[in-house]
C-alpha cells in the first residue's frame, strides 16, 4: 500500500510542496487501520508521562444508551453552560457545534434523546494531560512516529473549531499553571545578561482571569483579552489577541518578550529576539496549533493605571427603521474622536430585540479610558456625541461614567460572580472583518459601513459585535515586526456577526448557517474595504481566501517558516498556515 500512496500522493503534489518525501502515504493514521498503534503501545506512551494519557469520551455519554446516568447527566445539564467549566473538561469544546463530526452525522449532546447513539464526533480518541514540557515531548514523538492526527487544546473556546479533530490524540495543556512574575526578565540567549525589564512568564494553561486577578494582587497589568476563561498563552495571544489595553499600550503580541516550545520534531526551543527569530515572528500573530505547541510565554507587564468606564445605550422602540440605522452610522462616525481620547471598548449592535414583551433596537457600548483619571473630561468628550444622537427622531441614549483606581477595578473580572457570568457557550457561527481608522474618518465611511451592517439578516435572533481595541498604540506601534496581519496597523475597529445555531437542527442545520455566513455575511461586511481583512480568531473558518484575509502579505513568509519547522504538517488547524494541502478535518492530503 505504501508505494500506492506515496505515488497518489506525488501525483497530486502542488510545485513546491515537499510531501510524499517522507513515504508516510496520503492520510494519517486512524484507528480501524493496521498502522494505529497497540494496546502496548498506548501503554508505554501512558508509563512515560506518569499515568497521564485518558481514553477520550465526549461529556455527553453519561445521557445516552447504555451508558446514561441519571444523576451525572443531570449534572452535566447544569454545568453545560458555564465556559470556565468546559474550559477543563478535555472531552468537550466550548461551542458544541464543534463536536459533530459532520461527514459521520456523529455527536454526543447531553440534550438529545438518551436513546440517540453517543458518537466520539470530533472528540479526540486519546488525550495526553501534560503536566511538563517533557510530557509534550512524549505526545509530540507518539503522534509523529505513528503518523497520527495531533490536536493542541488548550480551553478549547476557539470559534473555529480548531482545537478538535475526528480520530485523533490530544495535548491537553490546561493544567500548566505556572505565573512568575519578574522585575527585570533577562531573554534567553542575550549576550550582554541585562535584563529588558518587568514581566510574567505563564505556562501554556493560564487562563485571562487568573492572570489579571494574580497580576493585580501586585498593582500590575498586561495587554491581555478581556474574558475569565479563555487562555492567555495559547490560540489567543499567538493568533495575535486583542486587548481593551491595546489602544493604551499596543497590540498584545507587541509585548511577547519570549516563547518556549516544543517542535514537531519534539525538541524543547526558545523563540525570541536573540534565537529563532523565525518562530517567534511566527507565534507573534500566525496563529496557534500552526509551528510548536507552546509551553510558555514571557509578557511585559506594566503598573495598572487609573481607569475611566462609560457606557452608553442607543435606543429606539420598535424593529429597527431609518431612525436607528442613521444612529448607527453616527455612532461609528465619533469612534475616532473616542479613540483619540484614549478610549476602546466593544458595542453590541442589537436591532430588533424583544425586551419584556416589546421590541427595541439598541446599540449596547461600553468604554475604557485607560491611564485616565479624569472622569469629567472623558464625559465632555461623548456630550456631543449623545446630543447629535439623540437629535435623531425617537432615539434615546442613556448614558453613564465612574472613575476607578485601576484597569482591573472596571473589567469586572473578580470573585466568583464574575466566573458565573463568564458566558460565551452559546453555538454561535462569526464572520467578521476589521475596519480602517482612514474609512471611520472619511465622509461616507461611516455611512457605507453602517449600510453594509443594516443589510444583515438579523431575524434570526442574530447581532453585530464591535471591537474598538485598535487605533491608538497599535496603529503607533506598525514597527513591529511580527505576523500579525498588517491591516490591524491600520483599524480602528472588529466586526463579527455572530449567528446561532440551535443543536435540534442538527449538522444540517449547522451546515445552512455557515454557509450563510459565508456566502451572505462575510460578502455584505468584506465589500466595504475589501483590502482590510479580518483577525483569525474571531472569523469564518470558511473564509474562501483565508491566506490574505488573515494575514495579507505576511502569508508567504509564514508558510516558509511553516515548511522549515514542520515539513509533514503534523500541526494542522483549517484555515491556518499550510492547511491547504489537506482536506476538512486534516486527516488526508488533498
Ligand atoms: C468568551 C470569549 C471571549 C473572548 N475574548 C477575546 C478577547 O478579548 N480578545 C481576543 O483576541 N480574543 C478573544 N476571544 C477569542 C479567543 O482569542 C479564541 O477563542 C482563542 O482561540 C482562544 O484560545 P485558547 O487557547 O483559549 O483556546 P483553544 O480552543 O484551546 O485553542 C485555540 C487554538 O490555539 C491552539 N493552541 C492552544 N494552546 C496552544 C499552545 N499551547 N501551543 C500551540 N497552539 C495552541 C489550538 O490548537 C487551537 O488551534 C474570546 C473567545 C471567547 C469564547
Ligand atoms: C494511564 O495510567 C493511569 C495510571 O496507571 C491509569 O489510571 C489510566 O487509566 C491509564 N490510561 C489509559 C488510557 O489506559
Ligand atoms: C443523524 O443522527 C441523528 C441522531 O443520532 C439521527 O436522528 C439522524 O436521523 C441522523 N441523520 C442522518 C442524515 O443520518
Ligand atoms: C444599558 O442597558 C443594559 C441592559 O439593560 C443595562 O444593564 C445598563 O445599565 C444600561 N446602561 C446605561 C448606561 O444605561
Amino acid at each position: 500500500m505504501r508505494p500506492f500512496f506515496f505515488l497518489t500522493g506525488a501525483l497530486l503534489a502542488l510545485p513546491g510542496t515537499i510531501f510524499g518525501a517522507s513515504g508516510r502515504g496520503h492520510c494519517r493514521c486512524t484507528p480501524e487501520k493496521p498502522c494505529w498503534p497497540s494496546t502496548t503501545k498506548w501503554r508505554a506512551l501512558n508509563d512515560s508521562i506518569d499515568g497521564n494519557l485518558l481514553s477520550l469520551k465526549p461529556v455527553g455519554y453519561v445521557c445516552h444508551n447504555p451508558t446514561y446516568d441519571e444523576e451525572a447527566c443531570s449534572n452535566l445539564m447544569k454545568m453545560n453552560d458555564n465556559s470556565l467549566w468546559k474550559s477543563g473538561e478535555p472531552g468537550a469544546v466550548l461551542s458544541p457545534n464543534w463536536e459533530i463530526w459532520p461527514e459521520r452525522n456523529e455527536s454526543c449532546f447531553a440534550e438529545s434523546p438518551r436513546n440517540a447513539p453517543c458518537g466520539q464526533g470530533r472528540i479526540p480518541i486519546y488525550s495526553t494531560i501534560v503536566r511538563t514540557p517533557f510530557h509534550i515531548q512524549r505526545a509530540v514523538r507518539f503522534a509523529d512516529k505513528h503518523n497520527l492526527r495531533l490536536v493542541i487544546r488548550n480551553t478549547g473556546h476557539d470559534y473555529l473549531g480548531r482545537s478538535a479533530a475526528p480520530e485523533s490524540l490530544q495535548i491537553f495543556t490546561h493544567h500548566m499553571k505556572d505565573m512568575d512574575f519578574t522585575d527585570d526578565f533577562v531573554p534567553d540567549g542575550k549576550k550582554d545578561g541585562k535584563g529588558v525589564g518587568e514581566a510574567v512568564t505563564i505556562g501554556a494553561g493560564v487562563q485571562l482571569a487568573e492572570l489579571y486577578r494574580a497580576a493585580n494582587k501586585l498593582g500590575k497589568t498586561q495587554v491581555i483579552g478581556l474574558a475569565v476563561s479563555v487562555g492567555a498563552a495559547g490560540g489567543y495571544i499567538q493568533g495575535g489577541g486583542h486587548s481593551p489595553l491595546g489602544p493604551w499600550k499596543g497590540s498584545s503580541i507587541d509585548h511577547v518578550l519570549e516563547y518556549k516550545l516544543v517542535t514537531a520534531k519534539g525538541k524543547l526551543v526558545t523563540a525570541n529576539e536573540y534565537q529563532n527569530q523565525d518562530l517567534f515572528w511566527a507565534l507573534r500573530g500566525g496563529g496557534g496549533g500552526t509551528f510548536g505547541v507552546v509551553y510558555s510565554v514571557t509578557l511585559r507587564t506594566f503598573k495598572d493605571p487609573p481607569t475611566v468606564f462609560s457606557a452608553l445605550n442607543i435606543t429606539t422602540g420598535g424593529t429597527a427603521g431609518e431612525s436607528y440605522w442613521n444612529a448607527v452610522e453616527k455612532f461609528h462616525s465619533y469612534l475616532p474622536s473616542i479613540s483619540d481620547a484614549g478610549g476602546s471598548g466593544y458595542y453590541y449592535i442589537i436591532p430588533d430585540l424583544d425586551f419584556e414583551g416589546q421590541k427595541v433596537s439598541v446599540v449596547a457600548g461600553i468604554f475604557y479610558f485607560v491611564g485616565r483619571d479624569d472622569k469629567e473630561s472623558v464625559d465632555k468628550v461623548f456630550e456631543p456625541i449623545l446630543s447629535d444622537i439623540e437629535s435623531l427622531p425617537g432615539v434615546y441614549v442613556p448614558y453613564d461614567s465612574f472613575q476607578a483606581p485601576s484597569s482591573f477595578a472596571t473589567f469586572q473580572l473578580d470573585g466568583e460572580a464574575a466566573d458565573e457570568a463568564a458566558g460565551g457557550a452559546d453555538p454561535s457561527i462569526l464572520g467578521s472583518r476589521l475596519y480602517s481608522e482612514k474609512l471611520l474618518r472619511s465622509k461616507n465611511g461611516p455611512g457605507r459601513l453602517a449600510k453594509a451592517i443594516s443589510q444583515l439578516d438579523y431575524s434570526d435572533g442574530t447581532i453585530a459585535i464591535g471591537h474598538l481595541v485598535a487605533g491608538g498604540q497599535v496603529s503607533k506601534n506598525r514597527h513591529v515586526d511580527a505576523a500579525l496581519n498588517p491591516s490591524w496597523r491600520d483599524a480602528l475597529t472588529h466586526i463579527a456577526v455572530s449567528r446561532k445555531w440551535t443543536l435540534s437542527s442538527g449538522p444540517a442545520g449547522l451546515r445552512q448557517v455557515q454557509k450563510k455566513v459565508t456566502n451572505e455575511d462575510v460578502p455584505i461586511l468584506a465589500a466595504v474595504e475589501p483590502h482590510m481583512g479580518a483577525y483569525v480568531n474571531e472569523a469564518d473558518v470558511n473564509e474562501p481566501q483565508f491566506q490574505r484575509t488573515f494575514w495579507g502579505s505576511n502569508y508567504p513568509r509564514l508558510l516558509r517558516i511553516k515548511r522549515k519547522w514542520d515539513p509533514e504538517g503534523l500541526f494542522f488547524v483549517k484555515s491556518g498556515v499550510g492547511s491547504e494541502g489537506w482536506d476538512e478535518q486534516g486527516l488526508c492530503r488533498r
